[in-house]
């Protein structure tokens, strides 16, 4: 045998004889058969060695085996029913590469904190297996769609002289003798870019210094920002939902065994089909005081607010043109009432918030400048962003997604630190 299968493709070699590298996740034994419950990262086997067929030293080695310790496998895929994926192997040669000893993640329950700081062993389990895979899914789902879409990839900086979505959450650095910072969004750059090519797309990680604790904010998260030229604010929401609901349907067919891993209700997941409802901010602040919320025209919603909002539809919903005063300084005003702007935030279904903010930016030079001196923003800092007005300035519009979050929503994940190998969160920076 001179290659190795991988578990996920063991259901083409019925009655073949396969070489599998990998670890073992679970051992029973009665003494006269052992199960060994292996994992290769694609998927798990269960592996039967019966005592009596397979001689005393392949199950005396066997039974040396510990949970996580390392392996060469070699056996006969069979037919199996009762298996999940329909095959287990009857095992006829097994190497042992390491016994482990005291592997700390056991199959009992355990608390979020031990997990949490073995993070780098607990990505090995099933679920979180499942969790990040799905994630890699959706990321090639969003990278086709864009590409099927004649955007291009552009690559923002991550060191930046200033900031994007406003002051109060930089994580600052030293950038020799000037100051830096890490980037909170790409979208200034973005808009360049698009001044540039047209149709593009960014995706990278993002850092926001926020002093809040919730299950929806990590310190540093993963961010796609598309940007068009020549688009309107309603350009912009359909990308948004042809995105949206293309990415949903592309987990659907392509990650079933990871959605059943994870107990996901597949049937909430079907209904994501463009067009998602719209509302404006108007509405839903009069829908938040009808439902005995305490909220006044002006005030920006809470994660309470979004989950009450989102429950009414069973698809995401935009909730469109907020007041200026609580959104970006970059944003459009709505040209026949300028006190709100062009933009929308999509909360998705099941209390999981806004996954996509974005709005038209404004394309007007004056304005713009106007919108700097009401900001205290430096003009000297953003004069290359002043003169994408100057040099040919038209109508564009761009969008945020947030990786984990949309992750969460399609895995059905109570906290943002599981759609992420590593989560940065406000008390951990380990491992
Ligand atoms: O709404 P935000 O702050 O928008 C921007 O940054 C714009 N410049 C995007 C653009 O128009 N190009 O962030 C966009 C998305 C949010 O909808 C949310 O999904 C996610 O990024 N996000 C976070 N995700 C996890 N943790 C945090 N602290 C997040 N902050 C924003
Ligand atoms: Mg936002």
């Amino acid at each position: 045998m001179s290659y190795a299968q991988v578990i996920a493709t063991l259901p083409d070699y019925i009655g073949k004889t396969v070489s599998i590298n990998g670890w073992i996740a679970n051992k029973r034994s009665s003494g006269k058969i052992i199960f060994l419950q292996i994992r290769d990262g694609s998927g798990f086997i269960q592996g039967v060695i019966v005592r009596d067929e397979a001689g005393e030293e392949l199950f005396q080695n066997a039974e040396t085996l510990t949970q996580e310790s390392s392996v060469r496998v070699q056996g006969i895929v069979r037919k199996d029913e009762r298996s999940k994926t329909g095959v287990e192997l009857s095992v006829t040669a097994l190497s042992v590469l390491q016994i482990t000893h005291d592997y700390p993640i056991t199959p009992k329950e355990h608390g979020v904190e031990f997990l949490m700081d073995h993070r780098h062993l607990w990505i090995r389990s099933s679920k979180q297996r499942a969790i990040l895979k799905i994630r890699s899914e959706i990321i090639k789902a969003i990278r086709s769609f864009l590409d099927d879409h004649d955007f291009t990839q552009v690559d923002p900086p991550i060191l930046t002289p200033s900031s994007c979505e406003g002051t109060t959450n930089l994580f600052h650095t030293k950038y020799f003798e000037e100051d830096a910072y890490l980037t909170q969004s790409g979208q200034l750059y973005m808009e360049a870019a698009a001044m540039a090519l047209g149709r593009v797309y960014s995706f990278g990680p993002a850092f926001r210094a926020e002093r809040s604790k919730t299950r929806r904010h990590l310190i540093e998260f993963w961010m796609i920002e598309p940007e068009m030229a020549f688009a309107s604010h309603e350009d912009n929401l359909a990308v948004q939902e042809g995105l949206i609901s293309y990415v949903v349907s592309h987990v659907l067919s392509n990650c079933s065994v990871e959605l059943a891993a994870l107990g996901r209700d597949t049937s909430k997941l079907e209904k994501v089909q463009a067009p998602f409802p719209r509302i404006t901010y108007d509405e839903a602040i009069s829908f938040l005081q009808a439902n005995s919320f305490e909220i006044n025209w002006g005030d920006d919603f809470g994660a309470p607010h979004e989950t009450a909002i989102a429950k009414q539809y069973d698809r995401p919903v935009f909730v469109e043109k907020y007041p200026v005063g609580i959104k970006a300084f970059y944003m459009k005003p709505d040209p026949s009432r300028p006190e709100v702007a062009l933009c929308a935030d999509m909360l998705a279904p099941e209390g999981y918030g806004e996954i996509v903010g974005g709005s038209a930016r404004i394309d007007d030079p004056e304005l713009l400048l106007n919108r700097f001196r009401e900001h205290q923003l430096s003009e000297e800092d953003y004069a290359w962003y002043l003169d994408l007005r100057k040099y040919g300035t038209v109508p564009h519009a761009g969008f945020g997604l947030g990786l984990e979050r949309t992750v969460a929503w399609i895995c059905g994940l109570e906290h943002v630190r599981e759609p992420i190998p590593f989560p940065r969160l406000l008390y951990r920076l380990y491992p």
